[in-house]
C-alpha cells in the first residue's frame, strides 16, 4: 500500500505548478539517482512532507508538529532530533531554536535534507550523517526527539535499552524528551506504554503529555506519543 500512495503523491506534486517546482524537480531527480544503501522509508517518494516546498509524503510533517506541540518545547532550545530522515519536519516548526541538530545514518537522506536546509536558506540548523548509537556528541541538549527511533525496521537501531540510555545521557537536566511510538500495526500499544512508563520511573522523568496522533494521515493515525520532562 505504501507503494501506491507514494505513487500516487509523486503524480500530484507533478501537477502542482507553484514557486518551488523547479526545485522539487531538481530534488526528485537527485532523489532518484541516488541509491538507497539501507531501507527507503518513502517507498519510491518521500517518508516525510514537506509543507515548505509544497512536497507530499507518507507523513504530514506540519500536522505532526500542530500535534505534538514542538514549538513550545523549542523555543530558544538547543534541540536534537534522532533518524531525523530527511529532517522535512524540522523545516515545519517555528524558526526561533538557538540551534537544531539532526542525526540520519543514510547519507542520501542527509544529502536532500541539507539540499531543502539551502533552498530555504535556514540557519542554526546542521544535519549530520553519523550512527546515533556510536556518534560522540559534543554537547548535550535542551530537548530530545525521538520520533518512531527507539527501534528501526532497517535494524539501525535494534536495542531500545540501549537507545533510551543515549537519549537520558543526552538530555540535560530539565530538558524535554518527545517519544513517538510506530505505528500500531508493527508495535503493540501497550508495549510502547510500558516500556516508556518503565523508563520514567527508572530515570526520574515526569510525563507531561500523552495523547494519540491524528493527521488524517494512514501512517500517523493511532500512534501514540509521550512528551517527558527530566526532573532536576
Ligand atoms: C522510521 S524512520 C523515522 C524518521 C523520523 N524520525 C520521523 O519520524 O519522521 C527511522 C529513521 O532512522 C534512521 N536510522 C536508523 N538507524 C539509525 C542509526 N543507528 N543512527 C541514525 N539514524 C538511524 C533511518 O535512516 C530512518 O531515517
Amino acid at each position: 500500500m505504501s507503494k501506491k500512495i507514494s505513487a500516487l503523491n509523486y503524480i500530484k506534486d507533478l501537477f502542482k505548478y507553484d514557486d518551488h517546482r523547479n526545485f522539487r524537480k531538481k530534488l526528485y531527480k537527485f532523489t532518484k539517482k541516488e541509491k538507497d544503501l539501507t531501507y527507503d522509508y518513502g517507498c519510491g517518494y518521500y517518508y516525510q512532507s514537506c509543507e515548505s516546498i509544497n512536497l507530499s509524503g507518507l507523513r504530514s510533517s506540519k500536522k505532526r508538529v500542530l500535534n505534538y506541540s514542538i514549538n513550545e518545547i523549542i523555543r530558544e532550545k538547543e534541540v536534537l532530533d534522532v533518524g531525523t530522515n530527511t529532517g522535512f519536519l524540522l523545516f515545519e516548526i517555528e524558526k526561533n531554536y538557538k540551534s537544531i541538530t539532526g542525526i540520519d545514518y543514510n547519507s542520501k537522506l542527509i544529502d536532500i535534507a541539507n539540499m531543502v536546509k539551502d533552498y530555504l536558506k535556514l540557519k542554526n540548523l546542521s544535519f549530520v550523517n553519523g550512527d546515533f548509537q556510536t556518534y560522540k556528541f559534543d554537547k548535550k541538549f535542551d530537548t530530545i526527539l525521538s520520533l518512531a527511533n527507539h527501534s528501526t525496521f532497517d535494524s539501525g537501531i535494534k536495542s531500545s535499552a540501549t537507545y533510551l540510555s543515549k537519549c537520558n545521557n543526552l538530555l540535560k537536566d530539565g530538558g524535554y524528551f518527545l517519544i513517538e511510538g510506530h505505528h500500531p500495526s508493527y508495535e503493540k500499544i501497550s508495549d510502547f506504554s510500558s516500556m516508556i512508563e518503565n523508563f520514567v520511573k527508572k530515570n526520574n522523568y515526569e510525563i507531561k503529555k500523552n495523547s494519540f496522533l491524528k493527521t488524517n494521515f494512514f501512517y500517523d493515525d493511532g500512534r501514540k506519543f509521550y512528551l517527558l520532562k527530566k526532573n532536576k
